[in-house]
Protein backbone atom coordinates (compact mmCIF):
# COMPACT_ATOMS: atom_id res chain seq x y z
CA UNK A 1 0.00 0.00 0.00
CA UNK A 2 1.32 3.48 -0.59
CA UNK A 3 0.10 6.71 1.01
CA UNK A 4 0.69 10.05 0.21
CA UNK A 5 -0.33 12.94 2.70
CA UNK A 6 -1.08 16.55 1.44
CA UNK A 7 -0.25 18.92 4.16
CA UNK A 8 0.87 22.19 5.24
CA UNK A 9 2.39 20.96 8.16
CA UNK A 10 4.97 17.69 6.81
CA UNK A 11 6.42 18.17 10.40
CA UNK A 12 3.48 17.16 12.07
CA UNK A 13 3.46 13.91 10.59
CA UNK A 14 7.11 12.79 11.50
CA UNK A 15 6.91 11.23 14.78
CA UNK A 16 3.67 8.82 14.20
CA UNK A 17 5.93 6.79 11.31
CA UNK A 18 9.19 6.69 13.35
CA UNK A 19 8.21 4.61 16.34
CA UNK A 20 7.33 1.22 17.02
CA UNK A 21 4.61 -0.64 14.45
CA UNK A 22 4.06 1.97 12.03
CA UNK A 23 7.94 2.19 11.43
CA UNK A 24 8.35 -1.94 11.27
CA UNK A 25 5.89 -1.61 8.58
CA UNK A 26 8.11 1.04 6.57
CA UNK A 27 11.11 -0.52 6.66
CA UNK A 28 9.28 -4.23 5.98
CA UNK A 29 7.69 -2.12 2.68
CA UNK A 30 4.18 -3.38 3.64
CA UNK A 31 3.36 0.36 3.66
CA UNK A 32 5.05 3.56 1.95
CA UNK A 33 4.11 7.14 3.48
CA UNK A 34 5.37 9.90 1.66
CA UNK A 35 3.89 13.48 2.87
CA UNK A 36 3.89 16.56 0.45
CA UNK A 37 4.30 19.91 1.02
CA UNK A 38 0.98 22.23 -0.11
CA UNK A 39 3.06 25.37 -0.04
CA UNK A 40 5.83 23.43 -2.73
CA UNK A 41 2.71 23.44 -5.12
CA UNK A 42 2.53 27.53 -4.98
CA UNK A 43 2.77 30.29 -7.17
CA UNK A 44 3.45 33.58 -5.45
CA UNK A 45 6.79 34.61 -3.91
CA UNK A 46 4.48 34.18 -0.06
CA UNK A 47 3.98 30.28 -0.96
CA UNK A 48 0.12 31.20 -0.20
CA UNK A 49 -2.11 28.23 0.34
CA UNK A 50 -4.85 30.32 1.33
CA UNK A 51 -7.16 33.28 1.24
CA UNK A 52 -10.55 35.24 2.46
CA UNK A 53 -13.83 33.81 1.96
CA UNK A 54 -15.96 34.98 -1.09
CA UNK A 55 -19.06 36.53 0.62
CA UNK A 56 -17.26 37.67 4.00
CA UNK A 57 -16.71 35.92 7.35
CA UNK A 58 -14.05 34.73 9.33
CA UNK A 59 -11.73 32.36 8.78
CA UNK A 60 -9.46 31.59 5.81
CA UNK A 61 -10.19 29.18 3.03
CA UNK A 62 -7.74 26.60 1.72
CA UNK A 63 -7.45 27.86 -2.21
CA UNK A 64 -8.48 24.92 -5.23
CA UNK A 65 -4.66 25.97 -6.94
CA UNK A 66 -2.38 24.26 -5.05
CA UNK A 67 -4.04 21.33 -3.90
CA UNK A 68 -4.99 20.52 -7.45
CA UNK A 69 -1.74 20.42 -8.58
CA UNK A 70 -0.22 18.44 -5.63
CA UNK A 71 -3.22 15.68 -6.23
CA UNK A 72 -2.70 16.18 -10.47
CA UNK A 73 0.79 15.35 -10.21
CA UNK A 74 0.57 12.47 -7.58
CA UNK A 75 -2.51 11.32 -10.20
CA UNK A 76 0.00 11.58 -13.20
CA UNK A 77 2.49 9.63 -11.65
CA UNK A 78 -0.17 6.41 -10.77
CA UNK A 79 -3.69 5.50 -10.20
CA UNK A 80 -5.52 6.51 -6.62
CA UNK A 81 -8.14 4.23 -5.47
CA UNK A 82 -9.20 6.90 -2.92
CA UNK A 83 -8.54 10.68 -2.24
CA UNK A 84 -9.50 11.20 1.71
CA UNK A 85 -10.18 14.63 2.81
CA UNK A 86 -9.48 14.68 6.65
CA UNK A 87 -12.50 17.02 7.99
CA UNK A 88 -14.78 17.13 11.34
CA UNK A 89 -17.93 17.00 8.90
CA UNK A 90 -16.71 13.76 7.43
CA UNK A 91 -17.95 10.20 7.93
CA UNK A 92 -16.99 9.42 11.84
CA UNK A 93 -14.15 6.63 11.60
CA UNK A 94 -14.55 3.30 12.60
CA UNK A 95 -13.36 0.04 12.30
CA UNK A 96 -14.99 -0.74 9.17
CA UNK A 97 -14.08 2.29 7.22
CA UNK A 98 -10.73 1.16 8.57
CA UNK A 99 -11.00 -2.34 7.26
CA UNK A 100 -12.15 -0.71 3.58
CA UNK A 101 -9.24 1.85 3.03
CA UNK A 102 -6.59 -1.23 4.33
CA UNK A 103 -7.46 -3.26 0.96
CA UNK A 104 -6.61 -0.15 -1.26
CA UNK A 105 -3.66 0.00 -2.95
CA UNK A 106 -2.77 3.98 -3.93
CA UNK A 107 -4.67 6.35 -1.61
CA UNK A 108 -3.96 10.16 -0.63
CA UNK A 109 -4.93 11.89 2.38
CA UNK A 110 -5.21 15.93 2.25
CA UNK A 111 -5.19 17.73 5.39
CA UNK A 112 -7.45 20.80 5.80
CA UNK A 113 -6.23 23.75 8.01
CA UNK A 114 -7.78 27.49 8.92
CA UNK A 115 -11.84 27.15 8.18
CA UNK A 116 -11.21 24.26 5.89
CA UNK A 117 -10.85 24.03 1.25
CA UNK A 118 -12.69 25.95 -1.08
CA UNK A 119 -15.79 23.49 -1.75
CA UNK A 120 -14.81 22.99 -5.24
CA UNK A 121 -12.04 20.47 -3.82
CA UNK A 122 -14.52 18.41 -2.16
CA UNK A 123 -16.84 18.43 -5.06
CA UNK A 124 -14.14 17.47 -7.44
CA UNK A 125 -11.36 16.38 -6.51
CA UNK A 126 -12.00 14.27 -3.04
CA UNK A 127 -13.86 10.49 -2.88
CA UNK A 128 -14.10 10.64 0.45
CA UNK A 129 -14.29 12.67 3.48
CA UNK A 130 -13.47 11.18 7.32
CA UNK A 131 -13.16 12.86 10.70
CA UNK A 132 -11.89 11.50 13.67
CA UNK A 133 -14.78 12.25 16.38
CA UNK A 134 -17.22 15.18 16.65
CA UNK A 135 -14.74 17.49 17.83
CA UNK A 136 -12.54 20.16 15.96
CA UNK A 137 -8.80 19.64 15.39
CA UNK A 138 -6.21 22.80 14.14
CA UNK A 139 -5.85 20.93 11.40
CA UNK A 140 -6.23 17.46 9.49
CA UNK A 141 -2.49 16.12 10.23
CA UNK A 142 -3.41 14.54 14.01
CA UNK A 143 -6.78 12.73 12.10
CA UNK A 144 -4.64 11.50 9.24
CA UNK A 145 -1.97 9.86 11.56
CA UNK A 146 -4.81 8.35 13.35
CA UNK A 147 -6.30 6.63 9.77
CA UNK A 148 -3.16 5.72 8.63
CA UNK A 149 -1.86 3.89 12.33
CA UNK A 150 -5.63 2.18 12.34
CA UNK A 151 -5.21 1.22 8.59
CA UNK A 152 -1.65 -0.01 8.51
CA UNK A 153 -2.31 -2.24 11.54
CA UNK A 154 -4.41 -4.16 9.56
CA UNK A 155 -1.98 -4.75 6.44
CA UNK A 156 -1.45 -8.32 6.28
CA UNK A 157 2.03 -9.35 7.85
CA UNK A 158 2.13 -6.03 9.80
CA UNK A 159 1.56 -7.07 13.05
CA UNK A 160 3.92 -9.90 14.16
CA UNK A 161 0.80 -12.65 15.24
CA UNK A 162 -1.29 -12.28 12.23
CA UNK A 163 -4.48 -13.17 14.17
CA UNK A 164 -4.34 -10.37 16.95
CA UNK A 165 -5.89 -7.88 14.77
CA UNK A 166 -8.69 -10.37 14.20
CA UNK A 167 -9.01 -10.00 17.71
CA UNK A 168 -8.90 -6.49 18.23
CA UNK A 169 -12.24 -4.54 19.93
CA UNK A 170 -14.30 -3.28 17.53
CA UNK A 171 -13.66 -6.66 14.81
CA UNK A 172 -17.00 -8.45 14.55
CA UNK A 173 -19.05 -5.09 15.78
CA UNK A 174 -17.18 -5.89 19.94
CA UNK A 175 -15.06 -4.85 22.47
CA UNK A 176 -12.33 -7.13 23.71
CA UNK A 177 -12.54 -9.37 25.96
CA UNK A 178 -10.41 -8.83 28.72
CA UNK A 179 -7.48 -10.27 29.02
CA UNK A 180 -4.40 -10.71 31.90
CA UNK A 181 -0.54 -11.74 32.31
CA UNK A 182 1.91 -12.46 35.04
CA UNK A 183 1.58 -12.43 38.25
CA UNK A 184 -1.33 -15.17 38.74
CA UNK A 185 -2.25 -12.84 42.08
CA UNK A 186 -1.01 -9.31 42.40
CA UNK A 187 -2.41 -7.88 46.16
CA UNK A 188 -4.81 -10.45 46.21
CA UNK A 189 -6.01 -9.46 42.65
CA UNK A 190 -6.66 -12.80 40.80
CA UNK A 191 -6.43 -13.82 37.11
CA UNK A 192 -9.92 -15.96 37.05
CA UNK A 193 -9.30 -19.59 37.50
CA UNK A 194 -10.47 -21.17 34.08
CA UNK A 195 -7.85 -19.01 32.49
CA UNK A 196 -5.20 -21.94 34.00
CA UNK A 197 -7.39 -24.72 33.06
CA UNK A 198 -6.46 -25.58 29.79
CA UNK A 199 -9.52 -25.79 28.71
CA UNK A 200 -9.20 -23.89 25.12
CA UNK A 201 -12.92 -24.30 23.91
CA UNK A 202 -14.12 -23.23 26.99
CA UNK A 203 -11.50 -20.13 27.60
CA UNK A 204 -12.76 -19.21 23.74
CA UNK A 205 -16.54 -19.48 24.63
CA UNK A 206 -15.59 -17.48 27.90
CA UNK A 207 -14.06 -15.01 25.93
CA UNK A 208 -16.65 -14.52 23.45
CA UNK A 209 -19.25 -14.18 26.49
CA UNK A 210 -17.30 -11.42 28.20
CA UNK A 211 -16.85 -9.76 24.99
CA UNK A 212 -20.53 -9.61 24.54
CA UNK A 213 -21.13 -8.34 28.08
CA UNK A 214 -18.34 -5.70 27.62
CA UNK A 215 -19.67 -4.44 24.75
CA UNK A 216 -23.58 -4.58 25.97
CA UNK A 217 -22.69 -2.66 29.19
CA UNK A 218 -20.45 0.11 27.73
CA UNK A 219 -21.35 0.57 24.20
CA UNK A 220 -24.90 -1.32 23.29
CA UNK A 221 -24.59 0.64 20.40
CA UNK A 222 -22.50 -1.27 18.82
CA UNK A 223 -25.01 -4.32 18.85
CA UNK A 224 -27.85 -2.39 17.18
CA UNK A 225 -25.42 -1.36 14.66
CA UNK A 226 -26.43 -3.25 11.32
N1 LIG B 1 -9.76 18.37 11.10
C1 LIG B 1 -10.23 19.12 12.11
N2 LIG B 1 -10.97 18.41 12.95
C2 LIG B 1 -10.98 17.13 12.47
C3 LIG B 1 -11.59 15.93 12.90
N3 LIG B 1 -12.35 15.86 14.00
N4 LIG B 1 -11.38 14.83 12.16
C4 LIG B 1 -10.63 14.88 11.03
N5 LIG B 1 -10.04 15.99 10.59
C5 LIG B 1 -10.21 17.11 11.29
Amino acid sequence: MRIDIITVLPELLRSPFEASILKRAIEASLVEVYTHNLRDYTSDNYKSVDDYQFGGGAGMVMMIEPIDKCISKLKNERQYDEIIYMTPDGETLNQSIANQISLKENIIILCGHYKGVDQRVRDHLITKEISIGDYVLSGGELGAAVLCDAVIRLIPGVLGNETSALTDSFQDNLLAPPIYTKPREYKGWKVPELLFSGNLPKIEKWREEQAYKHTKEKRPDLLTDE
